[in-house]
């Protein structure tokens, strides 16, 4: 991968002094396990639940936009893998290939995420449409109101074509980039729309508060993705994970899915320990499709499993069902002079 494409791909928003994307891994770095030992770890069970759906582990792949940019077999690759570790893929409204033909390779379950577009119209069509060709949930990404721009051409061929084959290429411009279509007038009227016309159950993506995790509760959601998109949207010296106790807090039951700085296996106990059900992974995926394909997600799936395992094990955790607070050191972990030295 060329340098610029690259920054392209993984960059994220700095104000010179962090990165978005070093806060969130340092949030991590920042919070402390409690191990307990004599524990019999002979067997563990890393099986759980999210909404309808059964997983392996509770590690889901996140949607990327565009990821032919990172090898040609792009989200093809990606839902084999999931298949093979037996978990679930959120496949992106700007996936390079077909959201039908990400279905039909899929072993597993795949969830289809949405940007809400100024067309009403188009975001009910869009997620009938993911519901009649078999996805199980609908991830509405609700954390960039159409400003982040960097998108290739191929990806915007490929979203346009989605929606033409819809019979609603009248609702995008002829040209510019897709995201000029995203609608920077949604409200929570707009999941209210969706809910009222689909009965996928709807997570809504991109939440960081209290209140709007309040408010996601009131307006039908099923489920909140903690997330900063990675990094990519607006500076933040905390990272996600900190973020994440103050939503669990508000969500009143709902499910709760965090991401942003997910690398390794005891990063997935962390989130736990904090109130997630499941963790889902960007960059790390990405990274293994770009350097090997399929084999590439199949291996950081592998390498993840196994240090979970290893990370359970160390901690005395039989089940991540049983994952509870008292694994994590006092007040969401204390966070150490880290993020502050970025
Ligand atoms: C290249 C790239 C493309 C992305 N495209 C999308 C997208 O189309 N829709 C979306 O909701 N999130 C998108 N994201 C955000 C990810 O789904 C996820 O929130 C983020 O990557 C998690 O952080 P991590 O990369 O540190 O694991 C993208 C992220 C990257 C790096």
């Amino acid at each position: 991968m060329s340098a610029p494409l690259f920054e392209t791909m993984f960059g994220s928003a700095s104000d010179g002094v962090g990165r978005t994307d070093a806060a969130n891994r340092a949030a991590f770095a920042g919070v402390e396990l409690r191990p307990r030992v004599l524990v019999d770890v002979r067997s563990r069970t890393l099986a759980t639940t999210v909404l309808r759906d059964h997983v392996a582990l509770p590690v889901l792949l996140g949607p990327i936009g565009g990821a032919t940019r990172a090898h040609p077999d792009a989200e093809i690759a990606v839902v084999r893998a999931a298949a093979a570790a037996g978990t679930a893929t959120v496949v992106s409204l700007a996936s390079s290939h077909s959201i039908e033909a990400v279905v039909a390779a899929a072993g597993g379950p795949v969830w289809f995420q949405l940007y809400l577009l100024k067309s009403a119209e188009a975001n009910r069509r869009l997620a009938e449409h993911a519901e009649a060709i078999g996805c199980s949930a609908l991830v509405v990404t609700v954390d960039n109101p159409g400003v982040l721009t960097r998108e290739d051409s191929r990806t915007r061929k490929r979203v346009r074509g989605t929606i033409a084959a819809l019979g609603l290429d009248e609702v995008l411009g002829a040209r510019g980039p897709v995201l000029e279509s995203v609608d920077p007038a949604a409200t929570w009227r707009e999941i209210e729309l969706l809910r009222s016309h689909c009965s996928l159950p709807i997570v809504v993506k991109g939440i960081q508060t209290a209140e709007d995790a309040a408010l996601c509760r009131e307006h039908g959601a099923a489920a909140i993705v903690v997330s900063n998109h990675g990094g990519q949207a607006l500076v933040d010296p905390l990272g996600t994970l900190r973020r994440l106790p103050e939503v669990v807090a508000a969500a009143g039951g709902l499910e709760i899915y965090l991401d942003g700085g997910v690398r390794e296996g005891a990063d997935v106990l962390k989130a736990l320990a904090l109130g997630a059900r499941a963790v889902l992974i960007g960059r790390a995926h990405l990274w293994g499709l770009a350097v090997a394909g399929e084999a590439g997600v199949r291996a950081v799936l592998e390498i993840l499993r196994g240090e979970l395992e290893a990370a359970m094990m160390f901690c005395g955790v039989t089940a991540v069902a049983e994952v509870d607070r008292r694994l994590v050191a006092a007040a969401a972990g204390r966070h150490r002079a880290r993020v502050g030295a970025l």
